[in-house]
């Protein structure tokens, strides 16, 4: 299907990160290290290898250590060059974005994802964009986000990642309806935040990653507060879905929610356990700990 390409994506970082803190009080909670690099280092790897060429983040107070991480630090690759520590130096550069590739917009107030991913449309324009959710981490190949926009190249229209819910868990959860499930990517006919136990249309829940229209923008425009007094996306989203197509893609991998502190916990041990210089030392240290 012809459609336009995905080149920018919007990442949302200006949360409070209560059940992170306080760790995230002064270290926004994203630049918190999976092993040894910043969960965001691992969502816009994802994102590169998707084709992502912008990066809007939504940032709010105090979070100017974003900017920084993805700029370059003369004095360390200095540092590091001069002492031959070049495999070092390569992960350091490995996360420098290029000039012009990242927009900062600040978000005064975090009144909730919906208004956040807004706070995007000047920069976004009249493209589809992708947009990911930064606290979960995604292990997966091909990378989650190449996956979407995969279904997004067959199928057009918005796209939106899910995975199932732990048995019994559906109701703690952002749910899909769909219009039958063949296979794993499914015209959705609705989506309900949190549905009551017993009433869930599926056991599939959005699980941080979309690509959307920019008609999304006009209908977050007007939106009233929802679920927990902010302006939901999930609402949003379920408003324009009367008038535009929504596919929900059931994503092949491992998320990890990086915004709670054993999600946080999960995702150190698992990746440390994927470095294969690492695995055996990490196993060890389990091992014991147990
Ligand atoms: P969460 O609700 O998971 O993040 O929002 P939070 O509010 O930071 O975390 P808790 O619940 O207080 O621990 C999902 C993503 O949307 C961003 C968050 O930063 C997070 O990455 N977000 C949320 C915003 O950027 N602005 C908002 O107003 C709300």
């Amino acid at each position: 299907m012809a459609t336009k390409r995905v080149r920018k994506a919007v990442l949302p970082v200006a949360g409070l990160g209560t059940r992170v803190l306080p760790g995230a009080k002064t270290t926004p909670k994203n630049l918190l290290n999976v092993v040894d690099r910043p969960i965001l280092s691992y969502i816009v790897e994802e994102a590169r290898a998707a084709g992502i060429e912008h990066f809007v983040f939504i940032v709010g107070r105090g979070q100017g250590a974003i900017e920084d991480y993805f700029d370059r630090m003369p004095e360390i690759e200095d540092a590091l060059e001069a002492k031959g520590k070049l495999d070092i130096l390569a992960d350091v550069r490995r996360d420098v974005l290029e000039p012009g590739q990242m927009s900062f917009v600040r978000q005064m107030a975090p009144l909730g994802l919906g208004h956040a991913v807004w706070c995007a449309r000047d920069i976004i324009g009249d493209e589809p964009f992708a947009v990911m959710l930064p606290d979960m981490l995604m292990a997966a190949d091909p990378p989650a986000l190449a996956q979407a926009v995969a279904a997004y190249e067959k199928v057009g229209g918005n796209i939106v990642v899910v995975e199932p819910a732990p048995e019994g868990e559906a109701h703690k959860y952002g749910i899909v309806a769909l219009d039958g499930q063949d296979g794993r990517l499914n015209r959705m006919t609705g989506m309900v935040e949190k549905p009551r136990p017993g009433t869930e249309p599926s056991n599939l829940f959005i699980s941080g990653r979309y690509i959307l229209q920019p008609d999304i923008f006009e209908v977050l425009q007007t939106q009233e507060r929802g679920a927990g007094g902010e302006i939901q996306l999930t609402d949003g989203m379920a408003n324009l879905m009367k008038r535009r197509d929504f596919h929900a893609l059931e994503y092949e991998g491992t998320t990890y929610d990086c915004g709670d502190k054993i999600g946080l916990l999960r995702a150190n041990v698992a990746f440390a356990l994927r470095r294969p210089e690492l695995a055996d030392a990490a196993r060890e240290a389990i091992r014991e700990l147990l």
